[in-house]
């Protein structure tokens, strides 16, 4: 980090990118730049090019950092305060800044009102991303202050003619779909009101100038840390400034801060890549395995799920019949999905009541746990923590838990309600029952769900009751940690109804992702795209499962299938008692296919590559290793796809492919294309593998 005290302005520097920001006279913090890699007198330029305003009713030149309301300030705010006065408007002045090795804090404190904000600037050692967070304080001398909005930070691009914005819409069954659309000059929110991430947008998105690609052009991009509710409002103005600011809380959430209190938003976290959307991709893959996963260097098992198996018809006999099968595939961990507690029958009963089902498993939970292990794998349960049916034990004792508005139904949603974790009774109860699960059977994984949306989010008798959207994910946060401090062995999924929680957040403190619900194979192929913009292969759990597909009644076959989940954290999840000898000889060879392969695919460089739109392939590197994986869904009479051109070799150098033994100058791999031994017909996949040998 370089300051120049002349100027007022910092500079951060990674590898191949720079920011600055500086003072402007009024004291507050304004953009300089964002972007390739710059020198303290250059930045320094830039910052006296300031454009002058427009007009009278352009007051303000320059970009904020963390606008506020007040001045001649028009876009959207990242913080909104009103003090005890009704007085809205902020004027800052500079109380200093420190900074040590990696992270710059900027202090800011309002002119006559006890407010304080510090402005967190942190570059990981090695990395081009920009972690940025706010802290809000009210000085242990006021009256409280009421917070309207306080974003984790605002970012701007320099000024060009165009801009376009790329992210991730969707739904239950269809996450992380890729959208690609010019930033029209409005304001652009993309949000979730849900209390979780959600399926329907990523808290994610990147901007270009419309001319990049997959592997050229200048790409900004940025990812909010966080598993509740949220809200990124991109802004591009009729002269062409575009920022965006984002944080923790959707509109009209407000929380009181009282005397010495502080609030601390989440991270918001920047890139900027000159090398396309690969290159931002890998950049992110590498910061979330560098700085955000807890156990980045550990290869994740082959993973069973019982869930598209038996729904909740679950019981002891079953699990051991499937879990027989699944060791003899070479799966490595078994997990008990929903069913195995309380009278859950259905959705309609017994979540809450966290013992086992004495009917269907009369000596609890111990007798499966020790079958799994003595057949050699690790054993995992799903749970449910944050949710409630009214037909349970729990909901019965404590009907006060849940989420609930005073004179408002409970609405529910797959008859369960919401428990309001931000509650320090409930979240202690939830840390229990889950504490005392894991050490009673050594549980190596927990499948973490969570199946609804947040309603009637009100907690009757707070004073602040909006707190319990923030309190809520920070109360999911802790339980983990805790669990995982006091557990090291303990492995954590992420899930919500398939892909609805899926942030740099939870990542933080859980080893995979659970993409989504929907597991057919021709659908999986774009969610799977959209995933990997932002997350690594190694955390994006894939299985495979029956055909024809429960969801979509696709037939397809079952090296497709596993071609396709291959791209991930491979698991199964068809029912296994109904595959043939065939089908189990094929799945196991495909296992262990998967297990030579997925040292390169879990902790190695994907690039994505793309071919006539018939055929869609992903090239992962790691070292001297090359795996491609290569999803023709479809073709027309007479159309094959065209060769597949690799990224990621080198042109002088030769490869081999590990299965055949065949060479490939790299040269003719670069631009003559892979030869592929694709099956004829629809549905037709290859896995390649490549050494390089000189
Ligand atoms: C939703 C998950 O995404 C599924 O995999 C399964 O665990 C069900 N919940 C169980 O209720």
């Amino acid at each position: 980090m370089l300051f120049d005290p002349a100027h007022r302005l910092w500079l951060l520097r990674g590898p191949t990118t720079s920011y600055a920001v500086r003072l402007a006279e009024d004291d507050s913090v304004r953009h300089v730049h964002w972007g390739a890699p710059l020198t303290l007198a250059q930045a320094t330029q830039v910052a006296e090019r300031a454009a002058p305003a427009a007009s009278s009713f352009e007051a303000v030149a320059g970009v904020d950092e963390l606008a506020v309301e007040g001045g001649a300030r028009f876009g959207p705010p990242s913080l909104l305060v009103r003090f005890a006065d009704g007085t809205r408007a902020v004027e800052w002045r500079y109380a200093g800044h420190d900074a040590d090795g990696e992270q710059l804090r900027i202090h800011l404190r309002d002119r006559h009102y006890p407010l304080r904000v510090t402005l967190h600037y942190r570059m990981p050692a090695g990395t081009d991303v920009i972690e940025r967070w706010t802290t809000v304080e009210n000085p242990d001398d006021g009256a409280a202050i009421t917070i309207l909005r306080c974003d984790s930070a605002a970012w701007a691009v320099p000024h060009r003619p165009a801009y376009r914005m790329s992210h991730l819409t969707g739904g239950w069954n269809s996450e992380f779909q890729l959208r690609r659309t010019e930033v029209p000059v409005a304001e652009t929110v993309l949000t979730s009101r849900r209390g979780i991430t959600s399926h329907h947008a990523n808290p994610w998105l990147a901007v270009d100038d419309g001319t990049a690609g997959e592997e050229h052009g200048e790409v900004w991009s940025t990812a909010l840390a966080w598993s509740g509710s949220w809200r990124i409002t991109l802004h591009r103005d009729p002269f062409g400034r575009t920022t965006w600011t984002g944080g923790f809380g959707h509109e009209g959430l407000s929380w009181s801060l009282a005397p010495g209190e502080t609030l601390q938003t989440p991270v918001f976290a920047g890139l900027y890549t000159a090398g396309g959307f690969g290159s931002a991709s890998r950049a992110w893959h590498g910061y979330v395995r560098g700085h955000v996963l807890p156990h980045p260097g550990e290869t994740r098992p082959v993973l069973y799920n019982s869930w598209e198996a038996t729904g909740f018809n679950v019981d002891e006999a079953g699990q051991l019949a499937l879990a027989a099968r699944a060791a003899a595939l070479g799966v490595e961990l078994f997990v008990t999905d929903d069913g195995w507690f309380g009278d859950r029958n259905s959705e309609r009963a017994g979540l809450g009541d966290w013992v086992p089902n004495r009917v269907r498993f009369p000596a609890g939970l111990g007798p499966l746990a020790a079958q799994v292990r003595r057949l050699g794998m690790r054993f995992g349960l799903w749970v449910e923590p944050e949710m409630v049916n009214p037909d349970s034990d729990l909901y019965r004792a404590h009907p006060d838990w849940v989420l609930h508005m005073a004179n408002r139904d409970r609405t529910e949603m797959r008859h369960q309600l919401v428990l309001n974790l931000a509650r320090p009774d409930a979240a202690e109860w939830a840390h229990a029952w889950l504490d005392r699960l894991v050490r009673e059977h050594q549980i190596d994984f927990l499948k973490w769900d969570a199946n609804r949306p947040f309603t009637e989010a009100g907690w009757p008798g707070h004073a602040d009751p909006d707190r319990l959207w923030i309190g809520h994910t920070r109360a999911v946060y802790r339980i983990m940690d805790r669990l995982r401090a006091d557990h090291p062995g303990l492995r954590i999924e992420a899930c919500a109804g398939g892909g609805g929680r899926a942030d740099l957040g939870i990542l933080a403190r859980t080893d995979q992702v659970w993409a989504s619900d929907n597991t057919d194979p021709v659908d999986r192929i774009g969610i799977q795209h959209g995933f990997s913009q932002l997350y690594p292969a190694q955390v994006m759990g894939a299985w495979v499962t029956d055909s024809p597909n429960p969801a979509t009644a696709r037939r397809t076959p079952l090296r497709f299938r596993f071609h396709v989940a291959m791209a991930g954290a491979l698991g199964i999840g068809g029912d296994l008692t109904a595959w043939t000898a065939d089908e189990l000889k094929e799945a196991a060879e495909l296992v262990a296919a998967y297990k030579e392969a997925r040292t390169v695919i879990q902790h190695g460089t994907p690039f994505r590559l793309r071919g006539d739109g018939t055929l869609t392939a992903v090239e992962y590197r790691h070292e001297n290793e090359h795996v491609v994986l290569a999803w023709c869904p479809s073709r027309r009479f007479g159309h094959q796809p065209a060769p597949l051109h690799l990224a990621a070799v080198q042109a002088d150098a030769v490869y081999r492919n590990r299965d055949t033994g065949a060479t490939h100058p790299g040269a003719l791999l670069l631009y003559s294309g892979l030869p592929l031994d694709l099956p004829p017909g629809d549905h037709a996949s290859a896995l390649v593998r490549l050494q390089r040998l000189s």
